[in-house]
C-alpha cells in the first residue's frame, strides 16, 4: 500500500556552471542561467509504502512525517535562493533533477526504523515539469 503527502514551497535558484563559459551555460540551460535566479513554485510529493497498523489503521503517523517534511525540505529551502543558501547548491546546479536527489537523500534517513519505507519522492518544478526518484 502507498501514501502520498504533497507539500510545497518556493525558493530561487541559477541553473549555472562555473565550470563551464558563459555561453556554454546559456546554450544548456538558456534563461535558466540568468545571473540573478529566478524563483519557482516547487511541489513535492513523498510516497511512502507499508501496512496499515492493526491497532492505528495507519502506516506511519503523518504527523511525524509532516514534521520531517517541515525540517528537511521546508524550513532549509522555502523561500531561500538555492544556490546561495542551501548547500550543495552552492557547488551542485540546482536543476529539479539534483534537487530531486538531494531532498531524497536528506528524508530517506528520516524513515529508517519506522514501519513506513520511502518508496518514491516526485518534484514538480511547473505544472508541466516534474522527476521522480525513488533512489538509487
Ligand atoms: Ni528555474
Amino acid at each position: 500500500m502507498l501514501i502520498t503527502r504533497r507539500i510545497d514551497f518556493s525558493a530561487s535558484h541559477t541553473c549555472y556552471n562555473p565550470a563551464l563559459s558563459d555561453s556554454q551555460n546559456r546554450a544548456l540551460y538558456g534563461s535558466e542561467a540568468h545571473p540573478h535566479g529566478h524563483g519557482h513554485n516547487y511541489v513535492l510529493e513523498v510516497t511512502l509504502a507499508g501496512s496499515p497498523d492493526p491497532v492505528t489503521g495507519m502506516i506511519v503517523d503523518l504527523k511525524d512525517v509532516k514534521q520531517w517534511l517541515e525540517e528537511e525540505v521546508v524550513e532549509p529551502m522555502d523561500h531561500r535562493h538555492l544556490n546561495h543558501e542551501v548547500p550543495p547548491f552552492d557547488r551542485v546546479v540546482p536543476t529539479t533533477e539534483n534537487l530531486t536527489v538531494e531532498i531524497w537523500r536528506r528524508l530517506q534517513p528520516r524513515f529508517e526504523g519506522t514501519p513506513a519505507r520511502l518508496a518514491g519522492i516526485r518534484l514538480y518544478e511547473t505544472e508541466d515539469l516534474y522527476v521522480d526518484y525513488a533512489g538509487e
